[in-house]
């Protein structure tokens, strides 16, 4: 644990969701806090439901732990890329937080996922320059400074601000595993070997390969022996290292054409291996736009979709969803996100066959973008983002939850409506789906 600890005013204080968009310091004994809050969902969660929750992160947590069976296996995945408090003008909400409320907001959030997390877990925070120092101090307090894994620099952009004294193309996704870097490392998952790089240069029916040298450092003596070349040339061992393997072996590997001798057969050895034999990579921190898209890319994927509504603002694209759900879960695993967006989370997990849960506090952006985008998702019709990887052609389903605020004033009543009408048509969908 850190012995040393970022202060702000109202720290001791709890920072809970107020009215549509609000929040509002009370004291842990408010009695405001002692009443329960309500669940409203579109049928009864199951322990594997997939939920997509109205409502403040916060309160859906403690709504759904408390009154479903959703977190019993625990969440091995927390991704979340919260308003980043720039002070900028964003369309579909607000990024104009006071410090003090915006470090207590994410603080609560952070110390109430813990209890929930499964062992192998990691919490992946998106953020700017804005707050991302003052949210290390504060992970390192939540977690500990020994949870640290890495900090993640995505490429956001590709295009430059020629007006700005430096023209700002990344954001960091600060990565945190309660269990600690060594021991969350034996269950992560590494970055598959690009199979673009395989070639096949002898048409080897079993596909397309790699090849690596056929020697290892040292000198071992039942590894030195001589290999004579197709073309008659016979070779020892380079000086100071030995073949890869014993004789026996490069027999075995050469009866089963898996040496290949470059140099139309001149060359020294090589050790052909095939996609399945190929060790993943260790993923870098600096993650680049051509690998994981860029916020355009994001927003082209929307816009392709959604080509009636304007575009959201801060969309992630579903490529850099996809190297973070790979690198921390399996297929069955828990995804949790509580700055719900655009739905990128939801998409993406659901494609990759992970459960999840997503909390979106902006009903116009549930109904907007969430929604539709999920429909476009289990119809099959959402062709862009990951679809192509995961050979995703539509299915399964999820449930939608709601959690007003305990505190401040109720919803309008065109906010009503519009809630009520989202989960008739959600549930009149659903009812022609099974029928
Ligand atoms: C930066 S965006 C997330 C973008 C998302 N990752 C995507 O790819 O589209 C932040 C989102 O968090 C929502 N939000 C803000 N405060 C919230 C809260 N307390 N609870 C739930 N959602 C909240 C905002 O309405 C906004 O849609």
């Amino acid at each position: 644990m850190s012995n040393v600890e970022l202060i702000w005013p109202n720290k001791d204080l709890s920072l809970r969701a107020s009215g549509k968009c609000g929040y509002e310091w009370v004291n842990a004994t408010d009695i405001r806090l002692r009443s329960p809050l309500v669940l409203e969902t579109s049928s009864r969660l199951a322990p594997n439901s997939n939920v997509l929750a109205i409502g403040d992160g916060l309160d859906v947590l403690e709504a759904l732990t408390s009154q479903s069976p959703i977190f019993g296996e625990g969440i091995r995945l927390v991704y979340i890329d919260p308003p980043f408090n720039t002070h900028a003008d964003v369309r579909q909400y607000s990024d104009k937080m006071n410090r003090p409320m915006w470090l207590s907001m994410m603080r609560e959030r952070l110390m109430a996922l813990l209890p929930l997390l499964t062992e192998n877990a990691s919490v992946w925070v998106h953020l700017d320059d804005a707050e991302v120092h003052r949210t290390r101090a504060i992970m390192d307090e939540v977690f500990g400074e020994g949870a640290f894994v890495a900090s993640v620099i995505w490429q956001k952009k590709t295009t430059r601000d020629s007006r700005a004294a430096f023209s700002t193309n990344h954001d960091t996704i600060l990565v945190y595993a309660p269990s600690g870097p060594k021991r969350w490392k034996t269950s992560r998952n590494l970055l598959t070997k690009d199979a673009e790089h395989l070639t096949n240069r002898d048409d080897d029916p079993r596909g397309p390969w790699s090849d690596a040298p056929f020697t290892a450092p040292g000198i071992r003596k039942a590894q030195q022996y001589e290999i004579t070349t197709p073309t008659g040339r016979v070779i020892r061992p380079p000086r100071g290292r030995s073949w890869y393997a014993t004789e026996p072996t490069y027999q075995n590997l050469l009866a089963d054409e898996r040496i290949w001798f470059p140099k139309d057969g001149d060359g020294s050895p090589r050790l052909k291996l095939f996609s399945h034999q190929l060790r993943g990579l260790v993923p870098f921190t600096v993650w680049g736009a051509s690998d994981t898209g860029t916020n355009d890319d994001a927003k082209r994927h929307l816009l392709s979709l959604f080509p009636e509504h304007e575009v959201f603002d801060t969309p992630k694209p579903e490529l850099l969803l996809e190297r973070i759900i790979h690198i921390s879960t399996n297929p069955g695993d828990l995804v949790v996100d509580l700055f719900g967006g655009s739905g990128t989370t939801a998409a993406v997990a659901h494609k990759m066959r992970r459960r999840w849960m997503i909390a979106e506090r902006n009903l116009q952006t549930v109904a907007n973008f969430i929604l539709p985008r999920l429909r476009h998702v289990l119809d099959g019709t959402d062709p862009g983002g990951v679809s192509e990887i995961y050979s995703w052609v539509g299915g399964g389903n999820f449930e939608i939850a709601r959690v007003a605020p305990r505190l401040g004033n109720l919803e309008t009543d065109s906010e009503v409506a519009l809630l009520e009408t989202l989960f008739r048509d959600f549930a009149v969908r659903k009812a022609s789906l099974t029928a």
